[in-house]
């Protein structure tokens, strides 16, 4: 359809060029494309441009203009009929003629089936998934990790180099803390049996012994100085718990097939700090605050942005800004995203600001943040702050467990069962994770983020798994049909069939949309619309069993394109799609 609307577009243009010219005003061919809409139903076509938007200019009604449009349009092979109604030009696409060409080009790119170059010689930095170190990868960090890398992958698609970057909380007056309790109550082996969760303990204990001897935060503060200073203790025992963190998140990493172009977290721009603050000062931005340095943002109705504490330690924002203006160097980047939480908001649009005001003009135009809602596990909210700590690693290997109970009642024999129930029960959470638009709230429910035959991952993982069982049993039975760009197109002008194609003949527009927004629920839900068409034709249109070649090879090919489709979308998300289930 993509095409149609294109060729569609640039034929009003030609049409309405000299009497738009000579109203002066213009119609660019894609201002026209964004025009066009998808009638909501079939008796009006399958194209519709609006006139109402030109009535101004060209001072007719819509009805007129659309009228003119239809006299002098030139109907061409791809189309049936244009019609004029109440002021749309609706086209009528010729069936066979769209199925055909959408047929030859979903086989034809396959894998590639919707790429673009949109973005060619750009690059995209995204700083996604970017736990932090000795507390729990939570069930937010999994919406950053998964919206981040469905971003990441999109974006590839469509021909932008993307920098993939963990940009790891690895530093901070917390580490202070760690230290502290650590060897106040820390044991070596209980940490290293214990990992992330018994530091988190140990952090969770640190808090409630402040409470009743408030001294302790000065000493914690005091163990950060030491650490920015490269004490050698400090550093030391920073990078044991680095270490151990990492390890624990890399088993989430392997889990979902996510991996990273860098992991330069908050500790990376440890030495590339005080350049930023003698910028700051050189361009008169900083501000004394009992002690403590700051950018005032008053004039931009924010709070301060803090800079330097009372101590002279560094905070979240300063290595944000030395991390924004060292990955546009090094990166030449012509954008970069920053996927978290919403809650967060505030600090993006502080620093951002204070990059802006440092002479960097791209802050406006290059720097996005890319928030989403909160996560909460079938009501209650995941809290970590007071230990009642939900970990990622849990809820995956509940799905799995949870799916390798279903695969056991329903297909006891599969081969690679661990694989699939991991493909299957790690694809159900992201796939849910990524449905809603990203800045709503989102509460887990495990019966719809599992269910078979709900808008779920699972859903569509078994529709792209049915259309490859349908091809390989088409091969085991010799009825396979080994040139499918050569069937005939006519045998495929039912209504279901002809449904399916306009479904899918949307997945390059899906994409390109999905990128523009930053949202991957965009394709996540067309995913959903497809696996339903694509059932609805498995439903209504035998496939092996009919007997007519011609027919039952046309079909073939038909699974073929939904099944390429599925496969695209799904991997644009960052979820696998497994052969069988
Ligand atoms: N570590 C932070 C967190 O867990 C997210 C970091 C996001 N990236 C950034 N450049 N600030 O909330």
């Amino acid at each position: 359809m993509n095409d149609y609307k294109m060729r569609f577009a640039a034929q009003i243009v030609e049409l309405l060029q000299d009497s738009l010219a000579a109203a002066g005003a213009t119609l660019t061919v894609n201002e026209a494309v964004e025009m066009i809409e998808y009638p909501p139903n079939e008796e009006m076509g399958d194209l519709s441009f609006p006139c109402f938007r030109l009535s101004k200019a060209l001072r007719k009604g819509p009805p007129q203009i659309a009228a003119m449009l239809q006299a002098s349009f030139v109907v061409p092979a791809w189309a049936a009929k244009v019609v004029a109604v109440s002021g749309y030009l609706n086209v009528f696409i010729d069936k066979q003629a769209f199925v055909s060409a959408s047929l030859q080009t979903i086989l034809q790119d396959g894998e590639r089936f919707g790429a673009t170059n949109d973005g060619a010689g750009k690059t995209v930095v995204i700083d996604y998934s970017s736990p932090n170190i000795a507390k729990p990868f939570h069930v937010g960090h999994l919406r950053s990790t998964a919206i981040g890398n469905a971003l990441y992958q999109m974006l590839s698609f469509i021909g932008y180099k993307c920098v993939g970057v963990n940009h790891l909380g690895d530093w901070g007056t917390q580490f202070g803390k760690l230290i502290v309790a650590y060897k106040m109550w820390g044991d070596e082996d209980a940490v290293n049996e214990g990992g992330v969760k018994e530091l988190v303990r140990l952090y969770v204990k640190f808090h409630e012994e402040a409470e009743t001897n408030p001294s302790l935060e000065d000493v914690a503060r005091a163990w950060f100085v030491n650490l920015e200073e490269a004490d050698s203790e400090a550093v030391y025992l920073w990078q044991w718990f680095r270490d151990i963190s990492l390890k624990e998140f890399q088993r989430v990493y392997d889990l979902m097939k996510v991996s990273f172009d860098s992991y330069a977290g908050e500790s990376f721009y440890n030495d590339k700090m005080g350049i930023v603050i003698n910028e700051l000062i050189a361009k008169q931005l900083l501000k004394e605050d009992d002690g403590a340095q700051l950018v005032d943002l008053e004039e931009y109705s924010m709070p301060p942005c803090l800079i330097l504490k009372k101590d002279g330690s560094s905070l979240y924002a300063t290595r944000d800004i030395a991390a924004a203006l060292y990955r546009k160097k090094k990166y030449d980047s012509s954008k970069i995203i920053y996927v978290t939480g919403g809650t967060q908001s505030l600090h993006f649009q502080q620093w951002f600001k204070v990059v802006e005001l440092m002479g960097y003009d791209w802050a406006t135009s290059e720097l996005f943040h890319v928030p989403f809602g909160q996560v909460s596990l079938e009501g209650a909210k995941i809290a970590t702050r007071k230990g009642n700590v939900v970990l990622l690693e849990d809820i995956f290997a509940q799905a799995i467990e949870k799916v390798t109970e279903k695969i056991n009642e329903t297909n006891p024999q599969l081969e690679n069962k661990e694989e699939v129930a991991r493909q299957v029960g790690v694809g159900a959470i992201v796939f849910s994770d990524l449905s809603t638009n990203r800045i709503k709230d989102v509460i887990f429910s495990w019966d719809e983020v599992l269910n078979f035959d709900g808008e779920t991952g699972p859903y569509v993982q078994y529709t792209y798994a049915r259309a490859s069982s349908v091809l390989r049993k088409a091969v085991e039975s010799g009825k396979a049909c080994d040139d499918l760009l050569a069937v005939d197109a006519g045998q495929l002008l039912d209504e279901t069939t002809v449904a399916l194609f306009k479904t899918l003949q949307q997945f390059p527009e899906k994409i390109l949309q999905a990128c523009d927004k930053l949202e991957p629920s965009l394709v996540t839900r067309y995913l959903v619309d497809v696996a339903q068409s694509f059932n609805r034709f498995y439903r209504d249109c035998p496939i092996l069993k009919v007997e007519d070649e011609a027919l039952r090879n046309a079909r073939l090919a038909v699974v073929q394109c939904a099944r390429t489709v599925l496969a695209n979308g799904l991997r644009l998300i960052g979820i696998e799609s497994p052969e069988r289930m």
